[in-house]
C-alpha cells in the first residue's frame, strides 16, 4: 500500500550445530521486542530469523553424532523453533538455508557474480577456522590460532573460486563514511575501517572442495559455495529476491540487521559488497551488540541449566527472561549473565515495583470501591498532575529509545513511571483517606489515577513482555477492549472508563528466594546437605539445617529515612536501600529506643525476603535485626566495617 510505513528487521541465522544458550537468544529477543514495538506503533513489519545449515562445521558435527547432516539439523531446528515459541518470538518468516527457495537463488547469485567477472577461479592456500567458518592469512592469526574465537585453525590448500573484494573496497569505505547510521554502535565502525578496509581488502575465497554439505556451484559441481556467501544471502532470498511482486520490493533494504559483534566483519564488509555487486541498496543499519558473558568467562552449553533459555523461561517465565536480557545490559555493550542478577531483577523490578503496584492498587480498588473504578474529580492536586505529566511524556521517550535500539534505556524510562506510581500511593496514603467518608471523592481520584497509570504502563510494556500485559488487562477488566491497549490510547489521560470492574488476580511475579534458586539451578548444595547425617540432624529438636537457614535472605541495608508512625508509640516507619534501586519500607518496633534522626546512614542487618505485611495500615517489606537485652534494652545489629548496601550476610 502506498504511503505505508514498513520495517524490516533480521537476526543472524543460527548454526543448528547445538542447542542455543541464553546468549544466542539475546539477539532474537531484542529483535522481537523491536518488531513488536514497530507493529504496535503502526508499521507494517517483516521480522526474519532462521538457521544457517550448511558448511564444514555442521557436516563434522553431524558425523560426530553419527547422523546424516539433514537429520542432524532437522532435530536441532525443531528445538530452536520450540525455543522461539516459548520466548514468544513472533517472527514473520523462518528461513532454513537448506530450503529450495533459498538454494536456487544463491546458485543464481553465484552464477551472476561469475558471469559479470566478480568471481574467478584460483587456488586457496591458507588457514581456515571451522567453528567460525572463516579464512585467515598467516599474518592475521593470533598466536597461531583463530583471532576471533581463539581455537585451532587448519591449513588448507584447494582449488577455489575467489570474489574480487578489492574492486568494491573504496566504494564501501565511502558508503560507511557517508552513512554514519550504517554501522552501529558507532564505535564499531572504526574497527572495521582501520582493521580490515584500510590495510587493503584481500579477495575472498568463496568455494570449497573438500566436503560436500552445501550448495554446489551450478557450473562446477565439485565446488560447494562458501557458507558465508550462502548464509548472508538469506536476508534477501527469504523475501523472494528476483521475483516480481515479492516482499523484497516492499521491504528491502532492511531497516535493522541485528547481529553479535563477533560477526560484524561478515555483515559490514562481505555482505554490503555482495549487495553492491548485485546492484542492490545496502541495509540502513547493521547493529553489532555485545556479548553476554558468565562471570567465569564465555558461555557454553556445558554450563547446564543456568544458561539453557528453555529451562530459564520454563521456571521463571519468558517475560522475566526477556525483561532481564533487555534491561540488564545496555544494548551494544558486553554484560554478565548470572542467576543471581537475574533473580535480583525479578525480585526488585518485577515483584517489588511492578507486581506490588498492580496488587496494591487493585486491592484498594476492591476494598474501597468494590472493584468498580470510581469517577475522578475534575480538580487535581499536584501529585496527580505530576503522575499524569510523566505518564503522558513517557511514550515518546520509550519510542525514541526503542527506535535507537537503546532498549535498556527504554525500559528504565518505563520503570520511572512504575516507581512514580508507587510513590503516588505513598504520597496519597489512600488507607488514611479511607478512614473518613468525607474523603471519598479524593480517594476515588487516587484510585482512578493509579488504574489509568497501570494501563499506560501495560500498553508500553507489550513489546518487551508480551504476557504480563494480558494478565493486567484481565485484572483491569479491559481484556476485550483493544482500543485501550493501543498505542494511540496513550495520547490522552483518562481513557479507562469509570464503572469498569477490576479484579485482583494472582501476583504477577512472586518474590523468589535467591539461595534456593541458586541451589536448585546450579546444584550448589552446601556441605553436609543430602548426606544421611543431615537428615539425622534435622530430627534433633530445635535445630535447623543449613538449608533452612539459607532460606532467609539476609542483607546489609542502609537506612535512608525514618519517621514515627502516627498513633503508635513503639513504631517507626523506616526506609532502607538494599543496593541499586531496591528501596524498602519497614515498620520497626524501635521507636522507644532510637530517635528517627540518629538512624539515618546506619548500615544494619536486614531480612529481605519476608512476606510484606501491613502494620497499623503501613506496608512493611522486611525486617531490621536487633538484639534485645534482658533489661529491655534494644540495639540494632550493624556491620563492623563499611560494607555496601545490599551485601549478602551468611
Ligand atoms: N551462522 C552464523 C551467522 C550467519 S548470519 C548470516 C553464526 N551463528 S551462531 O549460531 O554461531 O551465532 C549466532 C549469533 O549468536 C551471533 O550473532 C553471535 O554473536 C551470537 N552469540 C553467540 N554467543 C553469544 C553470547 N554469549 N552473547 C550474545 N550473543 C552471542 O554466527
Amino acid at each position: 500500500m502506498a504511503g505505508e510505513k514498513t520495517f524490516y528487521i533480521t537476526t543472524p541465522i543460527y548454526y543448528p550445530s547445538n542447542k542455543l544458550h541464553v546468549g544466542n537468544s539475546y539477539t532474537t529477543v531484542a529483535a522481537d521486542a523491536v518488531a513488536r514495538f514497530k507493529r504496535l506503533t503502526g508499521y507494517r513489519v517483516w521480522f526474519l530469523t532462521g538457521t544457517d545449515e550448511h558448511g564444514q562445521k555442521i557436516q563434522r558435527q553431524a558425523e560426530a553424532a553419527g547422523k546424516a547432516p539433514r537429520e542432524f539439523v532437522d532435530e536441532i531446528v525443531a528445538w530452536i523453533k520450540e525455543l522461539w515459541d516459548e520466548l514468544d518470538i513472533e517472527y514473520d518468516d523462518f528461513i532454513r538455508t537448506t530450503e529450495p527457495r533459498h538454494k536456487d537463488k544463491v546458485a543464481r547469485i553465484f552464477t551472476r557474480f561469475h558471469e559479470q567477472g566478480d568471481i574467478y577461479k584460483g587456488k586457496y592456500e591458507g588457514w581456515y577456522c571451522t567453528p567460525c567458518e572463516a579464512y585467515w592469512t598467516e599474518r592475521q592469526l593470533a598466536g597461531g590460532n583463530c583471532p576471533d574465537c581463539g581455537r585451532e585453525v587448519e591449513l588448507i590448500a584447494e582449488e577455489a573460486y575467489f570474489f574480487r573484494m578489492s574492486k568494491y573496497a573504496q566504494r564501501l569505505i565511502d558508503h560507511i563514511e557517508a552513512n554514519p547510521g550504517f554501522i552501529q554502535p558507532a564505535s564499531r565502525k572504526n574497527e572495521m575501517i582501520n582493521n580490515f578496509l584500510k590495510p587493503g581488502l584481500e579477495d575472498l575465497c568463496v568455494s570449497r572442495t573438500s566436503f560436500d554439505w552445501g550448495i554446489p556451484v551450478p557450473f562446477d559441481q565439485d565446488h560447494i559455495i562458501y557458507v558465508w556467501l550462502d548464509a548472508l544471502s538469506n536476508y534477501i532470498t527469504a523475501l523472494g529476491y528476483g521475483e516480481e511482486g515479492s516482499l523484497y520490493e516492499a521491504f528491502w533494504p532492511a531497516d535493522v540487521q541485528l547481529i553479535g559483534k563477533d560477526i560484524l566483519r561478515f555483515h559490514t564488509i562481505y555482505w554490503p559488497i555482495f549487495l553492491m555487486a548485485l546492484d542492490q541498496p545496502l541495509p540502513k543499519t547493521v547493529f553489532g551488540h555485545g556479548w553476554l558473558m558468565l562471570q567465569e568467562g564465555k558461555m557454553s552449553k556445558s554450563k547446564g541449566n543456568a544458561v539453557d533459555p528453555r529451562v530459564l523461561a520454563g521456571r521463571y517465565s519468558s517475560d522475566a527472561l526477556r525483561y532481564f536480557l533487555l534491561r540488564e545490559i545496555p544494548f551494544g555493550q558486553d554484560g554478565i549473565f548470572s542467576l543471581e542478577n537475574f533473580i535480583n531483577r525479578i525480585n526488585t523490578d518485577l515483584a517489588n515495583d511492578l507486581g506490588n503496584l498492580v496488587s496494591r492498587s487493585l486491592t484498594m480498588a476492591e476494598r474501597y470501591f468494590d472493584g468498580v473504578i470510581p469517577e475522578p474529580l475534575a480538580a487535581d492536586g499536584q501529585t496527580d498532575l505530576d503522575l499524569r505529566t510523566l505518564a503522558l511524556g513517557t511514550p515518546a521517550i520509550v519510542e525514541e529509545y526503542t527506535g535507537q535500539l537503546r532498549l535498556s534505556d527504554a525500559l528504565t524510562e518505563l520503570w520511572k513511571l512504575v516507581k512514580r506510581s508507587n510513590k503516588y500511593i505513598d504520597e496519597n496514603t489512600p488507607w488514611d483517606l479511607a478512614k473518613d467518608p468525607a474523603n471519598e471523592a479524593r480517594l476515588g481520584t487516587v484510585i482512578y489515577n493509579l488504574v489509568e497509570s497501570i494501563r499506560f504502563i501495560a500498553v508500553m510494556l507489550q513489546p518487551y513482555m508480551p504476557r504480563t500485559p494480558a494478565s493486567i488487562w484481565e485484572q483491569l477488566g479491559i481484556s476485550k477492549q483493544d482500543e485501550l491497549q493501543s498505542w494511540s490510547s496513550l495520547q490522552q489521560w483518562g481513557a479507562i472508563k469509570p464503572g469498569t470492574v477490576v479484579s485482583r488476580g494472582e501476583d504477577l511475579f512472586p518474590r523468589l528466594n535467591l539461595q534456593a534458586e541458586i541451589r536448585e539451578m546450579q546444584g550448589d548444595k552446601p556441605a553436609g546437605q543430602g548426606s544421611p547425617g543431615a537428615v539425622e540432624e534435622e530430627k534433633q529438636e530445635g535445630l535447623i539445617t543449613l538449608d533452612q537457614f539459607q532460606q532467609v535472605d539476609l542483607r546489609v541495608a542502609e537506612i535512608v529515612s525514618a519517621e514515627r508512625v502516627p498513633k503508635a508509640d513503639k513504631l517507626l516507619k523506616v526506609e532502607v536501600v538494599l543496593g541499586g534501586d531496591d528501596k524498602r519500607q519497614v515498620v520497626a518496633g524501635i521507636a522507644e529506643h532510637y530517635q528517627p534522626g540518629e538512624l539515618i546512614g546506619k548500615h544494619v542487618l536486614f531480612v529481605s525476603n519476608l512476606k510484606p505485611v501491613k502494620l497499623r495500615g503501613v506496608l512493611s517489606q522486611g525486617m531490621l535485626l536487633a538484639a534485645t537485652g534482658g533489661d529491655g534494652r534494644l540495639a540494632l545489629t550493624t556491620v563492623d566495617r563499611e560494607m555496601p548496601s545490599g551485601s549478602r550476610v551468611s
